[in-house]
This record gives C-alpha cells, structure tokens and sequence, in this order.
C-alpha cells in the first residue's frame, strides 16, 4: 500500500492533537483525558460479538432518550461499517458552519456524526493504527457539538483498537452491553463486561436483543430462548439487566430505512420496551452522575483540609 488517506473530515486539527514530530508524540498524551466541550455524559454501546443490535440498539435509545427530552447525540465509532447514517436518515455531509466549524447532522432530534457522513457509502477504510486514534479524537474533539446530556457511541464488536482508544482518551461515563440470547454470544458479553470492570467502567446494563418473537397474527410476544441467559449472566455479573428486545422483521426496515422503531412506530410493542430501557439507562447515568458530583465534592474537601494541614505544618 502507497500511502494511507487522511480522515477526509474538512477540519482543522489542534496542534496539540496533532504531533509535528515523533519528539513531540506525547502531546498526545499530554491531556489523555480532556472533557468533551458541551458534553455531559458520554455513553458507550458495545457488544462482545458482531451483529447483536449495538446500531440498532443506539438509535432506538437515542430516540427515546430524546423523545423524553434529554439533548441527545451519537458518535458511531464504527469507523469499518457505519451503520449510523442509514438508521438515523443522515446521509449527508457535516454542515460547516459560518466560522469553518464542521457540525452534527440533526434528524429525529438527535444529533450524530459518523464516518458514514464522510465516505461514499460503500467505501471500505484501509486505516489502522495512528490514523484510527486521530480519527476518533478528531470526531469526539473537533466536532461543534451543541451541548449534550448524553453522548451514544455506537462501537464496533469485541475488545479492540477502537474500544480502547476511546477508553483511553475519553472520560467515558459508563456503558451499555448488548447481547443476543444465544450462548456465544453470552459468553462475548461477559468478556465485555469484564473489560469494563477491568478498567473501573461503570457498566449501566445488559440488554437482550432478539430474544423472543411478537406473533404477527395475535401479537402475543414468544421467548425464543425460554432460559434468560442475559438475565442470569447480568445477576452474576452484578450488572442491572435493562430489558429484552423481540425480534421484528417488519419494524426493523423501518429502524434500518432511516426512522428508528421509537420514532415510525411509537405506539408498539417493540418501541415502548425502547422507550423502558432509555428510562433506566437515564436514570444510571443520573446516579453515576450523583456519585462522580459527591465523589469531587468529597476530594476537593479532603484536599482543601490537605492543603490547610500543610501550610499549618510548615
Ligand atoms: N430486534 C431486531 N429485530 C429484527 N432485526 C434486527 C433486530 N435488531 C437488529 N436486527 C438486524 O440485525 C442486524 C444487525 O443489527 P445491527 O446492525 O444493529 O447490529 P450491530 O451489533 O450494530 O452489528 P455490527 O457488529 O456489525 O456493528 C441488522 O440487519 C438489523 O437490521
Ligand atoms: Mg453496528
């Protein structure tokens, strides 16, 4: 291979984030956590495996969090298959705005940014390493985000580069873990969770998606695998179990045509099971939220009093 693309994101990138040279490489690292500007929470969906319903997972949630006025926003850290733009209608490009900022794009009001606004949409990315980092920080970075309760990430499957950039650079509020009923895919939740745990992640809960089916003739919703292995998975993972999702073929081309389930079908079955896990994953960020506001408190308390002993000692 000649020579890698750059991110085509028309935005300049800091100089800070953006080392001349390999001297001057820990400038990288120099902030490795800075806030997101205007972001309150930001919120990681994963998945141990591929295709378990991460995206469409995201964009229900988004939706409904939205829906129930919370200022909502989506990253879709996917960079090798973006998903985001075709769920959420938003293929387009970023807007720039009058002083060269490049922006969110706004559809169902929720605000997202993907490499899917960036690229043709059957391009494939031949990036790795340095130009994966830069490209994330740059999306999380130097993106105009407007203010946001909760930033979604929509990541790719499994425990890799992405991930663990993210977690990183990124001060991360928590994440959400999705799984399918069946046993591998099980057992790549609780890899997941592990990695959360590992790197002292609040894991906010455990969804089961496709986990039973709604009977098109009487509606009645079918488990599809009667023995709730993600239940029993998040008890003995001390992980809150946020609720199942039934597989729905026909709601699904609406979620995949551009107009989430939460928004084309409000009323249905499947979206007020959306709507009921937005509501407890609310709820955990709020009291993450509680614990990290009485968790500073107490710290800037231990060290004003740390600060006083000192000068009274010396
Ligand atoms: N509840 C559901 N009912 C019917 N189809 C679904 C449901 N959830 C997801 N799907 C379908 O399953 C496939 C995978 O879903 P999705 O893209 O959301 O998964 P993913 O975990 O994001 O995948 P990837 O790991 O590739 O990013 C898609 O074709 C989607 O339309
Ligand atoms: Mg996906």
């Amino acid at each position: 291979m000649s020579r890698l693309p750059e991110f085509p994101i028309p935005i300049q990138i800091p100089a800070q984030a953006n080392p001349a040279s390999a001297a001057d490489e820990s400038a990288w690292y120099a902030e490795p956590q800075a806030a997101v500007a205007g972001i309150e929470d930001i919120v990681l969906v994963a998945s141990g495996k591929g295709g378990v319903g991460k995206s469409t997972v995201t964009v229900n949630l988004a939706c409904a969090l939205a829906q129930a006025g919370k200022r909502v926003g989506i990253l879709d850290a996917d960079l090798y298959g973006p998903s985001i733009t075709r769920m959420m209608g938003t293929e387009r490009e970023l807007p720039v705005d009058d002083e060269g900022r490049t922006l969110p794009v706004e559809n169902h009001g929720v605000w997202t940014v993907s490499v899917g606004n960036v690229l043709p949409p059957e391009a494939a990315l031949v990036w790795k390493g340095p130009l994966v980092t830069q490209a994330l920080t740059q999306m999380f970075h130097d993106i105009a985000w407007p203010e946001l309760d909760i930033l979604l990430v929509d990541l790719p499957p499994g425990t890799g580069d992405v991930p663990l950039t993210i977690l990183e650079q990124i001060p991360v509020s928590g994440a959400v873990l999705v799984t399918t009923p069946q046993k591998l895919s099980i057992v790549d939740a609780a890899r997941g969770i592990a990695m959360f745990h590992d790197l002292d992640i609040p894991v906010f809960g455990l969804v089961e998606n496709m986990n039973s089916y709604i009977c098109p003739c009487c509606g009645e919703v079918q488990a599809l695998f009667p023995d709730g292995a993600a239940e029993s998975l998040a008890q003995r993972k001390s992980v809150k179990f946020l609720g199942g999702i039934p597989l729905d073929p026909e709601g699904q081309l609406l979620t995949d045509g551009g107009t989430p389930l939460v928004v084309s079908r409000p009323q249905g079955t499947v979206a007020q099971l959306f709507v009921g896990v937005a509501a407890e994953l609310a709820s955990a960020v709020e009291r993450e939220r509680a614990f990290r506001a009485r968790d500073s408190n107490e710290q800037m308390r231990a060290e004003h009093e740390a600060f006083w002993e000192n000068l009274l000692d010396d």
